[in-house]
C-alpha cells in the first residue's frame, strides 16, 4: 500500500483537486476547514463574512446549535430506514410542514432538482388522472432564464445555453415564456397545460423580482385555465425574503411549493414537494420513490429547522435587516453600484462592468474577508445567514465600497 501525504496549506489542497475533481465548478480560491454562524474559516485560519449561505442552504447559518443537536441525537438512534418500512419521524415533519406552508400533502425528497422532478411526474399524472389531458399531451408553462437544477429533463426548460449545450436530446412538453409578462403566459396555456412553473424571484438570474401583481396573476391565470401553480420556492422560501415563502409578499397560495436547500438547516440535503391533496394523491405506491426520501435523519434535522421557523423570528429578521442591505445598497448606487433588486435578505447587484466581472468584485472580496459569488456578468449575489447582525451587514458593505472605491 501507499501512503499518500496529506497536503495542508489552501494552495496544495486547490492543486490536489484539479486532477481529480470533476471541473463542473469555478470556486473562488478559498479552502474552508470550519465555520460557525455567520462565519467561516479557512485551513490557514482566515476568517472570511459568508454572504452567501450556501446559495440560501444555509439560512440558519453554519451549525445552527438547535440544528446540530437535533441531528446528534437523531444520529445516535436511527438514520435510514428506505419507505420500505415507516420511520418514527416522518409523520411529525410531514405534518407541521404541511401546516407552516399551508397545503395538505408532502412528498419528501433530497435535492432541490428531485423535487422539481417530482412536481414535473405529479402535474403530468394530475393533468391525466384529473383533468383529463390525453395522454401524453400534457405541457408545462415555465419561465426564460428560469433555474430549477440541472437534471436532463430540467435542462430541457432551461434557457442557459451553458446548461444545456451537449446534453440532449431533451425532454418535450414545455413551453417557455418571458418571465414576468402575464400576456405571454396567457397565449402559451391551452387545454393540454397542466401546470406554470415559476420562481417567485429568479434567483440564479440574478435575484430578477417580478412586478407586484405577477404573482398574483399567474394565481388568477392558472385559476381559470383550471392548470396548476407550482412555485420553486427552493432558494426564496423558508425566511429568505422575510416571509415563510416569496409568494406571500402577494398573498398567494400556490397549489404546488417546492422546498430544499434550507430545509436541511445545512447539515443534510432534504427537500419537498408540498401540495392540495388532490394533486399529491395521484401517486400511488410504486409510481414514485427515493430511497433516501424521508429518511429518518432528514426528518429529523427538517423537523427542528421548522421548530426555527415557527416562531416567526428569521422571516422577521430577514424583514428588518432586509432595509439595512436596502439602504447600504441605495447608498452605493453611482459608485460601483448600477443597479440592485433586494428583498429580505437577498439582493442581486448589478457593478458597474468597467470595475470588473461580477468574478474579479467577488475574488476582491474574497481577499478582504467577505464572501459572495457572481451570478452572470457583474452581478454578484448577497444572501447572508439570516442571523447575521445589523453589524456584520453593515461591515460587509462597508468593504463592497471599498472595493468598488479602488477601481478595476
Ligand atoms: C430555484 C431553484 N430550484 C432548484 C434548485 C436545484 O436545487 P439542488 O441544487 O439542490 O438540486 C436550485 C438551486 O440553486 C434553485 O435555486
Amino acid at each position: 500500500m501507499t501512503s499518500v501525504a496529506h497536503p495542508r496549506s489552501s494552495a496544495e489542497l486547490i492543486g490536489a483537486e484539479e486532477p481529480v475533481l470533476a471541473h463542473n465548478y469555478h470556486p473562488l480560491p478559498v479552502v474552508v476547514a470550519r465555520a460557525e454562524g455567520t462565519w467561516v474559516e479557512d485551513v490557514e485560519g482566515r476568517r472570511y463574512l459568508d454572504m452567501l449561505a450556501g446559495y440560501s442552504a444555509l439560512n440558519f447559518g453554519h451549525r445552527h446549535p438547535a440544528l446540530i443537536e437535533a441531528a446528534h441525537r437523531q444520529l445516535d438512534r436511527l438514520t435510514l430506514t428506505s419507505r420500505a418500512f415507516h420511520n418514527d419521524r416522518l409523520a411529525e415533519f410531514a405534518e407541521r410542514l404541511a401546516a407552516l406552508i399551508g397545503l395538505d400533502m408532502v412528498l419528501p425528497m433530497n435535492t432541490g432538482a428531485e423535487a422539481v422532478e417530482s412536481a414535473v411526474k405529479v402535474a403530468r399524472k394530475w393533468a391525466y388522472d384529473v383533468k383529463g389531458v390525453p395522454d401524453g399531451r400534457a405541457t408545462i408553462v415555465v419561465a426564460a432564464d428560469n433555474f430549477h437544477g440541472r437534471t436532463t429533463t430540467i435542462v430541457s426548460f432551461s434557457t442557459d445555453d451553458v446548461a444545456r449545450t451537449g446534453f440532449g436530446p431533451f425532454t418535450p412538453g414545455f413551453r417557455i415564456v418571458p418571465y414576468n409578462d402575464l400576456a405571454a403566459m396567457e397565449a402559451a396555456i391551452d387545454e393540454t397545460t397542466a401546470a406554470v412553473l415559476i420562481e417567485p424571484i429568479q434567483g440564479e438570474a440574478g435575484v430578477n423580482i417580478p412586478d407586484d401583481g405577477y404573482l398574483a396573476g399567474v394565481r388568477e391565470l392558472t385559476r381559470r385555465a383550471g392548470c396548476l401553480f407550482v412555485a420553486d420556492e427552493i432558494q426564496s422560501g423558508l425566511g429568505r425574503t422575510g416571509r415563510t415563502l416569496a409568494v406571500e409578499h402577494e398573498s398567494v397560495v400556490p397549489d404546488v411549493v417546492l422546498l430544499g436547500k434550507a430545509l436541511g438547516g445545512g447539515i443534510v440535503p432534504v427537500s419537498a414537494v408540498v401540495a392540495r391533496r388532490e394533486v399529491l394523491q395521484v401517486l400511488h405506491p410504486g409510481e414514485h420513490g427515493s430511497t433516501f426520501g424521508g429518511n429518518p435523519l432528514a426528518a429529523a434535522v427538517g423537523t427542528a429547522v421548522l421548530d426555527l421557523l415557527e416562531t416567526g423570528e428569521f422571516q422577521r429578521r430577514a424583514a428588518e435587516l432586509g432595509v439595512v442591505l436596502r439602504g447600504g445598497l441605495e447608498s452605493l448606487v453611482g459608485k460601483g453600484v448600477v443597479r440592485f433588486r433586494a428583498r429580505g435578505l437577498w439582493a442581486g447587484v448589478d457593478i458597474d462592468p468597467s470595475l470588473g466581472t461580477g468574478r474579479d468584485i467577488s475574488e476582491r472580496l474574497m481577499r478582504e474577508g467577505i464572501l459572495v459569488k457572481d451570478t452572470h456578468g457583474s452581478t454578484i449575489r448577497l444572501a447572508p445567514p439570516l442571523t447575521i447582525t445589523a453589524d456584520e451587514l453593515q461591515g460587509a458593505l462597508g468593504t463592497l465600497e471599498k472595493v468598488l472605491a479602488q477601481g478595476a
